[in-house]
């Protein structure tokens, strides 16, 4: 441990004369109040100090100490279902403690220290064990059975097992010898530096999709569980809204939920919304799988380039237990911004738009932490990363927008002429894209049929078609296109308000499984089939118009309940019913 003192102060940025007392990114402690600092930038002159918190009130002369490790987190029972800041702090615990204001340099720590955890032991005096095996159990809550891993850096023989029983956090439940002779105290914790991405044994193809009953992401744009997406949006174009969506019906096992720059009530409406939600498969409050990270906007700048990193630990923590996890950062943008921040008061060469020239391996190394895995305990799991860009006036061509579509394969681009028409939610379907149609095809072809596989490609098909007879059409108008065209146009306005909008304050249409998402794709291509035999005898398409049919079909979203999927069989009866009059 070092002592040092202040010498200048820079906003968050923080500098020491000592160059021989620190290391680069270690964590240090500021002030007398011990404000959380890390170190990120040494010279011949100066060790500099990026600080997490307010930085009001510090003076020269000021200590800095060292803690001789690495920005870390604490990783155990009683992260699911909390509330924490950018640097693991939880909200809850120090709202009790200093009022609604976040005491600087507050001393809680990050998990319940004094709570007891049922620990039930897998492991028995001599076994061995490898970094990442797991050797206790215990409920966090009634939904996730948190598995205790060992150190993904310790190995060694089981020396001494405690019964199974009532623990607290940093009680002592086994020890294990290493090779070297060495003993380790095995707790309900363990400590992991937030910046290095936590090792797994394999890294699997994304071949399994994440289910999120969002009728345009899972048929048209679908993302892999361990897949990476961004939501790239103007100003109020539905970048929350999404991944609020996403958080709650996702079948993921975990969410992790990083607001991050965002407005903060925001963030209490995640946390009222997601303990009134039961979710349908545990029936269960959605608060029983959730972790939200908030660095809302009136909090310090650095620890919100730290969130994403917190966050990320965190989900790699529980996807090394065996847990499909999902991430959502809104929004990116800000971080990013924060990295501009700190990176103008360190004097460094700005590259596009002011932002650091590191701004494009930052986000790769963000991304890369996404994958399915092996874990370590041999068990698969898997990180998905959903990160919203919020592109100034929705300029995509904008460094953050564009160099996050570098680095993830899901492109879900949200349009502000839909949103301004009120078309939810507003992901432009020919603008964005999915890179897993490869992964992910074999999985729908054997789960849904490979109908579900035609449809879609069928649906994308013709509105692809209506986007350039579009062209056309602002042009000369409608009218001097032929009838099968006209027809083309029809059947795509069935397509974009009947399956594509999707209402995510509708009790049914909030969430539609997959089942029925390929049912309705099936009525609005039968009817298409249908309507275009019609024409070809020559009928004019306004005699199939008059009948109502693509009205209908139109308003079956909320006509046909998720349960009574056998009335699409009646649509269709009526659809052959009513053109086959027609052609008769
Ligand atoms: N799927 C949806 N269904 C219904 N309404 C929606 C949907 N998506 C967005 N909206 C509407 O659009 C409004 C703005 O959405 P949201 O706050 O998510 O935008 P944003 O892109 O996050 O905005 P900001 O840039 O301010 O962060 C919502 O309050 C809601 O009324
Ligand atoms: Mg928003």
């Amino acid at each position: 441990m070092n002592q040092n003192i202040i010498y200048g102060i820079n906003g968050p940025v923080v500098t020491v004369k000592d160059t021989d007392s620190f290391e680069m990114m270690e964590m240090v402690h500021v002030g007398v109040q011990n404000l959380v600092g890390e170190v990120i930038g040494i010279t011949d002159r100066l060790t500099t100090i990026q600080v997490y918190e307010e930085t009001t009130g510090l003076k020269p002369g000021d200590p800095v100490t060292g803690t001789g490790a690495p920005m870390n987190v604490l990783l155990g029972p009683g992260i699911i279902d909390n509330i924490f800041d950018g640097i693991e702090r939880p909200l809850k615990a120090i709202e009790e403690q200093a009022g609604a204001f976040i005491n600087r340099g507050a001393s809680v720590n990050s998990l319940d220290t004094e709570r007891y955890w049922n620990v039930t032991m897998k492991i028995k005096a001599g076994d061995k064990l490898e970094g990442g095996q797991i050797y206790a159990t215990l409920p966090e809550t009634p939904i996730i059975e948190h598995r205790l891993m060992l150190h993904p850096d310790l190995s060694g023989v089981v020396t001494e097992v405690k019964p199974d029983g009532d623990y607290k956090l940093f009680d002592t439940v086994a020890v294990i010898e290493d090779d070297l002779g060495e003993k380790h105290e095995l707790k309900l914790c363990q400590q992991w530096p937030i910046r290095t991405a936590r090792p797994v044994k394999d890294r699997l193809t994304p071949s399994i999709p994440l289910i999120t009953g969002q009728r345009i992401m899972d048929t048209l744009f679908p993302i892999a569980k361990g897949g990476t997406a961004a939501i790239p949006g103007g100003f109020g174009t539905g970048k929350t809204m999404n991944q609020h969506q996403l958080a709650k019906w996702c079948d993921a096992d975990i969410i992790i939920y990083v607001g991050c720059g965002e407005r903060g009530n925001e963030m209490s409406q995640v946390l009222e919304e997601f303990s009134e939600l039961i979710d349908p498969k545990s029936k269960r409050p959605m608060t029983d799988r959730t972790v939200l990270i908030a660095n809302t906007s009136n909090m310090p700048v650095a620890a919100r380039e730290a969130s994403i990193y917190t966050g990320i630990t965190l989900a790699e923590y529980y996807r090394d237990m065996g847990y499909h996890v999902a991430m959502m950062a809104d929004s990116t943008s800000r971080w990013a911004e924060a990295l501009r921040e700190i990176s103008g008061r360190l004097e460094e060469m700005p590259a596009e738009e002011g932002f650091p020239a590191y701004l494009p391996s930052r986000l790769a190394e963000f991304y890369e932490r996404g994958g399915r895995v092996n874990a370590l305990c041999s068990d698969e799991g898997s990180v998905t990363l959903i990160g919203a860009v919020s592109p100034q006036g929705s300029d995509f061509s904008e460094p953050v927008t564009q160099n996050t579509k570098r680095f993830t394969r899901v492109f879900w681009a949200l349009d502000k002429a839909l949103a301004y028409a009120r078309h939810y939610p507003a992901i432009n379907w020919i603008d964005s894209y999915s890179e897993y149609f490869n992964d992910l095809d074999p999985w729908f072809r054997e789960h849904l049929g490979d109908d579900f596989v035609d449809y879609r490609n069928r649906i994308s098909a013709l509105l692809q078609e209506e986007s350039s007879l579009m062209e056309i059409v602002k042009l000369i108008g409608s009218d001097v296109l032929p009838d099968d065209q006209k027809l083309v146009i029809e059947t795509a306005r069935a397509i974009r308000v009947g399956f594509l909008q999707q209402n995510a304050f509708h009790a049914e249409d909030t969430y539609v499984p997959l089942e029925k998402q390929k049912l309705m794709m099936k009525v609005i291509l039968h009817l298409h089939a249908k309507a275009k035999e019609v024409v070809a005898r020559e009928i004019p398409l306004s005699k199939v118009l008059e009948l109502g049919l693509f009205d209908k079909l139109t308003k079956m979203k909320y006509d046909i309940p998720n349960d009574r999927l056998e009335m699409f069989d009646q649509y269709i009866e009526e659809i052959d019913t009513k053109l086959g009059e027609l052609l008769k």
